[in-house]
């Protein structure tokens, strides 16, 4: 049977009744998601291994984002975030974009950049001509470096060399462009970079400066788009056509401004980063690249934008680089981490970032409908107003019913949250206590 990632009433079920059902839909053997969730997934020993001077772990959220369906394929989306409303919201974008089809992506080789810097550099044409002239032999060198990457298909691709400011500067860098496969490759690139500095120096004549990946990964973008139909953007208040005006009107601010690409783009990280993390990828990696790209033209621009479709309706795309792995790496070990890519049923990285990006694009839509719409207090309040609930010291479904009282009475304070439960666990008084819980958000 076909994946699905349509599970509606998923919000309204218990954290087993969840975990049982996430089980069922992606064939994950229900042990293996209890296991793997417990406790955050790591314990305080395996933690030792990863870094240093471990005291213990710190454990988020763990959700899936739904009716996510890429390329003609459902997936049911792991998400670790602190905020609430996010995983809501991509769920809810999601199903909006469904309705259009889904989300179309496509990928770039998984081309990752090894530098050197060489300084010291007295005629920097020449050497750069030299550098060029060597090409087929550094590649072999670089690929030296990365034995078991070049069995499995990947390896050196290309060497670049450019100027660095002025001849006084005599400075030059030496890009490798290195194909990783499904790892995220800073381990290789890194390699690659080292092995290769030696005989770069040799060839120009200059020192051997840094030897390091770049994190702008602009040859490793992914690119999706999606078309939403007018009727399913509206909203109690607005049609569909208003809608899309505001959103429109959205994405020409960012495009105009830096100061709202920032937060616009900030949006598109938290569905981004939410897989990035849950995957058990280098999220500081995938940001620095994202926002080393928006700026690429000089200027910080949006990554996602959205216009009115010729044929009617709304579509969007987004652009961004995606350093991701599904191989490899500290992370690979994390139980959480790998239970993530089994319940993607992912087969490569490039498919892992196709996912990320259009959950990407999927939060951002959400935000800028909220904000061109209701605002994005009222989500949000409705969501927060749950932590709110947990921290008054609600359990189970008290949860939901002091959440919507505290709402409704719009005093979403821990105070209000604290009596409301009191009087919820005073024998008779509950009913009148507590109004149904109606502003949860569909996913
Ligand atoms: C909040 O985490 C993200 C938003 O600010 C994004 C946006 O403004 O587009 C809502």
């Amino acid at each position: 049977m076909a994946r699905t990632s349509r599970l509606p009433g998923f919000y309204k079920i218990s954290v087993d009744e969840r975990r049982a059902l996430v089980s069922d839909t992606t064939g994950t053997g229900p042990d293996e998601v209890a296991n793997a969730l417990e406790q955050g997934g790591l314990d305080a020993e395996t933690a030792d291994k990863f870094v240093e001077n471990v005291i213990g772990t710190y454990s988020l959220p763990y959700g899936v984002a739904l009716n996510v369906r890429v390329n003609n394929h459902d997936y049911v989306v792991p998400m670790v975030v602190e905020e609430p409303s996010v995983v809501a919201a991509a769920s809810n974008a999601a199903k909006m974009v469904r309705e259009g089809g889904g989300f179309v992506a496509e990928m770039d080789a998984p081309l990752m950049v090894a530098q050197v810097q060489l300084t010291h550099v007295t005629d920097r044409e020449e050497a750069i001509e030299r550098i060029v002239e060597a090409k087929k032999a550094l590649l072999e060198i670089a690929d030296q470096a990365v034995p078991g990457l070049v069995e499995r298909g990947g390896g050196a691709r290309d060497i670049e060399a450019r100027l660095l400011g002025t001849d006084e500067d005599a400075m030059i860098v030496v890009h490798v462009l290195v194909d990783c496969r499904d790892a995220m490759g800073a381990n290789l690139v890194n390699g690659v970079a080292e092995r290769i500095a030696p005989r770069l120096a040799h060839l120009t004549g200059g020192r051997i400066g840094l030897r390091i990946l770049s994190n702008l990964c602009d040859r490793r973008c992914v690119r999706v788009r999606c078309h939403v139909p007018a009727a399913a953007l509206a909203t109690d208040d607005m049609d569909g056509e208003a809608v899309i005006d505001g959103i429109v009107n959205a994405s020409r601010f960012a495009e105009l401004d830096p100061y709202r690409a920032a937060t616009h783009n900030k949006g598109i990280m938290n569905g981004v980063d939410s897989v990035v993390i849950a995957t058990g990828n280098d999220w500081r990696a995938v940001e620095a690249g994202a926002h080393a790209f928006a700026a690429r033209s000089g200027r910080y621009a949006p990554l996602a934008i959205w216009r009115r479709a010729p044929g009617g309706g709304l579509s969007g795309q987004i652009e961004l680089p995606m350093a991701l792995g599904t191989v490899g790496g500290t992370l690979r070990v994390h139980p959480a981490a790998r239970l993530s890519l089994r319940l993607l049923g992912v087969s490569n990285a490039q498919e892992l970032a196709a996912i990320a990006a259009s959950v990407g694009l999927a939060s951002n839509l959400a935000a800028i409908r909220a904000l061109a719409t209701d605002g994005i207090q009222r989500g949000h309040m409705a969501l927060h107003a749950r932590s709110v609930a947990v921290a008054a010291g609600a359990v189970g479904t008290e949860v939901e019913r002091v959440a919507a009282a505290i709402v409704e009475a719009r005093d979403i304070t821990l105070d209000a949250a604290t009596r409301v439960l009191t009087v919820l666990r005073t024998p008779r008084s509950s009913d009148r206590a507590v109004a149904s819980w109606e502003s949860a958000e569909e996913t």
